[in-house]
């Protein structure tokens, strides 16, 4: 059985005390009760917090992921981060494609190629979010527009490099919205998405590489989500914030 995969993406919140004191007690719950046994869970805190957050969780099978990387090497880019930081302090986990990333910062497809490259190129593990915006999706573009963020990126990577990827499909018009898509929703987007994955790469590669559904998911829906077929996990943004709704997010 393949393991389900949870991501708590905390955005821009949180400072160092909560950030610490949130991973020390989540650590402490998570080893009394075992919730971690076959499973994946990663949590991605802002970039000052990376280096300690992941001090804090060393010696478990809990992750810390960063929210973004540049896509140059080094260089004068002002306030940047680049993959070569994130490796020197241990973290092996970028999410990359967000549409916070794509809306607020103009990250089109291009640029997401760049950094996937470079995230590659340092052995980051990538959770790459694809979504279409309500607008699209009262067009019936979803598909085209899923398929497209797919082709101009992760696309252009070969087989042996999927497996540093996660996908998460996070329609747009569900994140931080309480509008979470149906339950048939997203599972007829995640097939389509495998299917994608079968023409490009192969049955192996579809079936092994995770799904993950985002947009509104709380200890209320969670379940219902994890248990469509297609559905490998979640990326969790509001309901992760708070230690007990994560908690039962995960128990789901
Ligand atoms: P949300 O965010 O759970 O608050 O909708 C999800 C995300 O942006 O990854």
């Amino acid at each position: 059985m393949k393991k389900k995969i949870i991501i708590a993406n905390w955005k821009m919140n949180h400072d160092f005390h909560k950030t610490t004191s949130f991973l020390r007690n989540f650590l402490k719950i998570v080893l009394e009760k075992k919730i971690n046994h076959n499973k994946e869970i990663i949590i991605a805190p802002s970039f000052p917090f990376l280096h300690i957050s992941n001090q804090i969780l060393q010696g478990t099978n809990l992750k810390i992921a960063a929210q973004n990387i540049h896509q140059m090497k080094n260089g004068s880019y002002t306030g940047e981060v680049s993959a070569s930081m994130l490796k020197s302090i241990g973290i092996s986990q970028v999410i990359l494609g967000h549409s916070e990333r794509r809306k607020f910062f103009l990250e089109n497809n291009d640029i997401l190629l760049k950094k996937i490259k470079i995230a590659l190129k340092y052995g980051l593990h990538i959770i790459l979010c694809v979504g279409e915006t309500g607008f699209e999706r009262n067009q019936n573009q979803q598909f085209n527009v899923i398929k497209n963020q797919l082709v101009e990126t992760v696309f252009n990577c070969s087989a042996d490099d999927i497996i540093f990827f996660h996908i998460a499909y996070e329609p747009v018009w569900a994140i931080g919205t309480g509008k979470n898509a149906t339950y048939k929703q997203a599972q007829t987007m995640h097939e389509y998405i495998r299917s994608l994955f079968l023409n490009k790469y192969g049955k192996n590669i579809s079936n092994e590489i995770s799904i993950l559904y985002g947009g509104s998911i709380s200890n209320l829906n969670a379940r219902n989500f994890f248990l469509q077929k297609d559905i490998d996990g979640g990326l969790v943004g509001n309901c992760s914030l708070e230690l007990d709704k994560f908690l039962e997010i995960i128990q789901s």
